[in-house]
């Protein structure tokens, strides 16, 4: 087990976005994170990848724990051992492919040349090694989304976070970006907390975690109640 949380509770105001959820990820392994919109998907991938705090409860990356790191303890975290994926890249708008990829390894201290080296061959295991000196403007929503995810294995992380990644696409293009997001995870042993609201995309997913109302759906039926060895248990 290579990352959990138990009694994960985090409010916003009077919202309450998470309401007592316990999970846990085998290394290696790919989650799907699953339920209607506003169920607290976002919240809880925010919790586990140390971007947010939760206001009580604990969330465990191996040994450490998560939820009680200070700011620049998290930061740090996220920068060697998570990577992370949002609906829309979030690329640099004025940075070409290869400097959006090389930029972690960059901010991690790696020399330029070694950086841009590693840059251009994650763009050629994803397929847009041509796209290595275009700005994020000039190619499509699933070529940024490519990019994009070259950028978040760069340092190749121990987690990769995937918040909707797929949601700005088509499905062709969106079956592209998760079909490298699953190739690569596998060789890497990466392990993937995918959030999604689609069975589709549910089903590249080893297990799903089913969230209803900030807790673990007590039915226990998520999207695809078919997937992998575990459907639906939290562990
Ligand atoms: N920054 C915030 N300020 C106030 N309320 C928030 C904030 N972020 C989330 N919430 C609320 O917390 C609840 C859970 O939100 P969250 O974003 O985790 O849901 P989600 O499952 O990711 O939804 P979606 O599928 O629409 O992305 C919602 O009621 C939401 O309105
Ligand atoms: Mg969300």
């Amino acid at each position: 087990m290579i990352l959990q949380c138990r009694g994960l509770v985090r409010s916003y105001g009077p919202t309450q976005a998470l309401r007592g959820v316990a999970m846990a990820v085998d290394e290696g392994e790919i989650l799907a994170v699953t339920g209607p919109s506003g169920c607290g998907k976002s919240t809880l991938l925010h919790c586990l990848a140390g971007i947010t705090r939760p206001d009580a409860g604990e969330v465990i990356y191996r040994d450490q724990r998560v939820d009680l790191l200070s700011e620049a303890g998290r930061a740090r975290l996220r920068r060697t051992e998570f990577g992370v994926l949002f609906q829309f890249g979030q690329l640099v708008a004025e940075l070409t492919a290869a400097e959006n990829v090389a930029l972690p390894l960059l901010l991690a201290g790696t020399g330029r040349r070694e950086a841009r080296t590693a840059a251009l061959s994650w763009l050629d295991r994803l397929g847009v090694a041509d796209l290595a000196e275009k700005r994020p403007g000039e190619v499509s929503g699933g070529q940024q989304q490519r990019v994009a995810l070259g950028r978040a294995l760069v340092t190749e992380p121990r987690v990769l976070y995937a918040d909707e990644p797929t949601g700005a696409l088509d499905t062709l293009a969106g079956e592209q970006v998760l079909g490298h997001m699953v190739r690569l995870a596998r060789e890497q042993r990466t392990t993937v907390v995918l959030v999604t609201h689609d069975a589709r995309v549910a089903a590249y997913a080893d297990r799903e975690l089913a969230l209803r109302d900030g807790v673990a759906d007590p039915t226990g039926l998520g999207l695809n109640a078919s997937a992998g060895r575990h459907a639906g248990s939290a562990r």
